[in-house]
Parts: C-alpha cells; sequence; structure tokens
C-alpha cells in the first residue's frame, strides 16, 4: 500500500498554503463570478477545484 500516492489531485485537508487563495475564489463565485483557473503542470489546480 503507498501512503503517498504521488500525482493525483489531493484532498482539501491535503492543500498546502492555499487559504487565502480559496477564500477569494469561494468569495468571487458566490458573486455569480466566472473564473478561469490557469497555471504550470501540477501546480494543484485540479485539487482546487475539486475542493471548491
Ligand atoms: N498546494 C499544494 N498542496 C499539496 N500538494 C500539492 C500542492 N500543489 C501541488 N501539489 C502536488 O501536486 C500534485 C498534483 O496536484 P493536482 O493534480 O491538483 O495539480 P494540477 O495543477 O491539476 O496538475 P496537472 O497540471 O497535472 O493537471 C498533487 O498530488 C500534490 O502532490
Ligand atoms: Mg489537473
Amino acid at each position: 500500500m503507498n501512503l503517498f500516492p504521488f500525482g493525483m489531485p489531493v484532498p482539501k485537508e491535503e492543500i498546502i498554503d492555499r487559504e487565502d487563495f480559496l477564500r477569494t475564489i469561494k468569495s468571487r463565485l458566490l458573486m455569480g463570478q466566472n473564473l478561469v483557473l490557469a497555471g504550470p503542470r501540477r501546480i494543484d489546480k485540479t485539487s482546487i477545484v475539486l475542493e471548491l
């Protein structure tokens, strides 16, 4: 069993150092604003979308 799967989206409790960013984009989405999430490979885009 691999306790440290590599490369998959991570669950919200394992997303490091994105508290401010998540708060900001959550509040913008709640205001009805659309957004595009762009960034380099493996920067946690999918993890953030799944958490949202
Ligand atoms: N902020 C973070 N906190 C924890 N892990 C992170 C973070 N950013 C990247 N990772 C690591 O990156 C891996 C890939 O995360 P994720 O799939 O969400 O990224 P992605 O930007 O969607 O990648 P891809 O460009 O391949 O689609 C995770 O398994 C994790 O190991
Ligand atoms: Mg992805």
